[in-house]
C-alpha cells in the first residue's frame, strides 16, 4: 500500500526526523557535487490549484535532481475544473505516474486522492495543513541551532495551516511551542487537543505576542492572510496589526534567536523589511531547504 504524506500526524518521530536527517543528507551531498539517481525511470504529477513558486520549483528541482521526470498540471488545466470526481482522477492518474504532488483548497481533496491512489500523494498545501513547508523549517532550525526538542519555538500571527503543520510536529517530535493569535484566529481546537494528547512538551496558545517570543529560540511570521482568503485581507490588517514581527517584538526573544518566514512575505504587514532582511532572518536558507527536505520526501515516499 502506498505511504502518503497529507499531514505529520501521520508519521512517527523516527520517520519525521529520519526525513530531516535524509534532507541534511542530500544537501551536504548537493553541496559536495554527488548526482543522484535513487528515482531515474520514475515520474512524478504535480496538480496545483493555487499558485505556488517555492513549492513547484523545489518538488522539480528535488525530482528532477534525484534522476525522476516530473509532469506539472494547473488545476484548471485538468478536467477536474469540469468536476471530474477525485476518485476517477486519482485512479487515472496512478496509472500514469508513481506519485502525486497537490496542493489544493480543502484537506479532504488530498484525503480523497489518497484513498483511491495506489501511489503516494504528497499534500503540497491544502487550506488545514503545510506539513512538507514546515519539515523543512524544522531541519532549518535544526541546521541552525542544533536538536530541537531543547529550543522553544514561537509562532507570531494566523492559527493557520502552517500553524497546524507546526504544531503537528511540536507534537510528534517533541518540541515546546507558543502560538501568538489574535482572539478569534486561534488554530484549529481538535488539531491542538490531538496535538496536546501526545506531546512531551508544552504547546501553548496565547493572544499576546511578547509572550510568545519570550524566551524563543525560533520566531516564525507567516501572512496575515492566506490563500483563498483575499477579501478578507484589509479587515485581517487592522486584527493583526499588534502581531507584526518587527524589531522590539524580536528584541523580546533570545538574542541569537533565529525568524523564519516560509515566504511569500508582506514587508511591513506581518514582518518589517528590517526584519526580513536583517541578521537573525534565515527565511532564503529555509528556502532553499524545500528542495533538499522535498527530496528526502521523493526518496521515502517514490523508491
Ligand atoms: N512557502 C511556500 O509554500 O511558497 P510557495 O507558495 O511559493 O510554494
Ligand atoms: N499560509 C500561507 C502559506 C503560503 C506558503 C497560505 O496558505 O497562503
Amino acid at each position: 500500500m502506498a505511504t502518503h504524506l497529507l499531514s505529520l500526524a501521520d508519521f512517527s518521530r523516527e520517520h519525521l526526523t529520519g526525513l530531516i536527517a535524509s534532507g541534511l543528507r542530500l544537501k551536504a551531498d548537493t553541496k559536495g557535487g554527488k548526482r543522484h539517481t535513487e528515482l531515474a525511470g520514475k515520474i512524478l504529477g504535480m496538480i496545483f490549484e493555487k499558485p505556488s513558486t517555492r513549492t513547484r520549483v523545489s518538488f522539480e528541482a528535488a525530482m528532477y535532481g534525484l534522476g525522476g521526470q516530473v509532469i506539472y498540471l494547473s488545476g484548471r488545466d485538468t478536467q477536474l475544473a469540469r468536476n471530474e470526481p477525485l476518485k476517477d482522477m486519482a485512479r487515472v492518474m496512478a496509472r500514469y505516474v508513481n506519485g502525486l504532488v497537490v496542493r489544493t483548497y480543502g484537506q479532504e481533496v488530498v484525503e480523497e486522492l489518497a484513498r483511491y491512489s495506489s501511489v503516494p500523494v504528497i499534500n503540497a498545501l491544502t487550506d488545514r495543513h503545510h506539513p512538507c513547508q514546515v519539515l523543512s523549517d524544522i531541519m532549518t532550525i535544526i541546521e541552525k541551532k542544533g536538536p530541537v526538542e531543547e529550543l522553544h519555538v514561537a509562532w507570531v500571527g494566523d492559527g493557520n495551516n502552517m500553524a497546524n503543520s507546526f504544531i503537528q510536529a511540536a507534537s510528534v517530535i517533541g518540541f515546546s511551542l507558543t502560538l501568538a493569535c489574535p482572539a478569534g484566529y486561534e488554530p484549529d481546537p481538535e488539531i491542538l487537543a490531538a496535538a496536546r494528547n501526545i506531546a512531551r512538551r508544552p504547546i501553548t496558545v496565547t493572544n499576546d505576542p511578547a509572550e510568545a517570543v519570550a524566551q524563543a529560540d525560533v520566531v516564525n511570521a507567516d501572512v496575515w492572510a492566506s490563500m483563498g482568503q483575499e477579501e478578507e485581507q484589509t479587515a485581517r490588517l487592522r486584527v493583526f496589526r499588534p502581531f507584526q514581527v518587527n524589531a522590539s517584538l524580536l528584541a523580546q526573544a533570545k538574542p541569537d534567536a533565529i525568524v523564519l518566514h516560509c515566504l511569500p512575505a508582506h514587508r511591513e504587514e506581518e514582518i518589517t523589511n528590517e526584519v526580513l532582511e536583517g541578521p537573525q532572518c534565515v527565511a532564503f536558507d529555509q528556502a532553499e531547504n524545500k528542495m533538499h527536505i522535498h527530496k528526502a520526501i521523493l526518496a521515502a515516499l517514490l523508491s
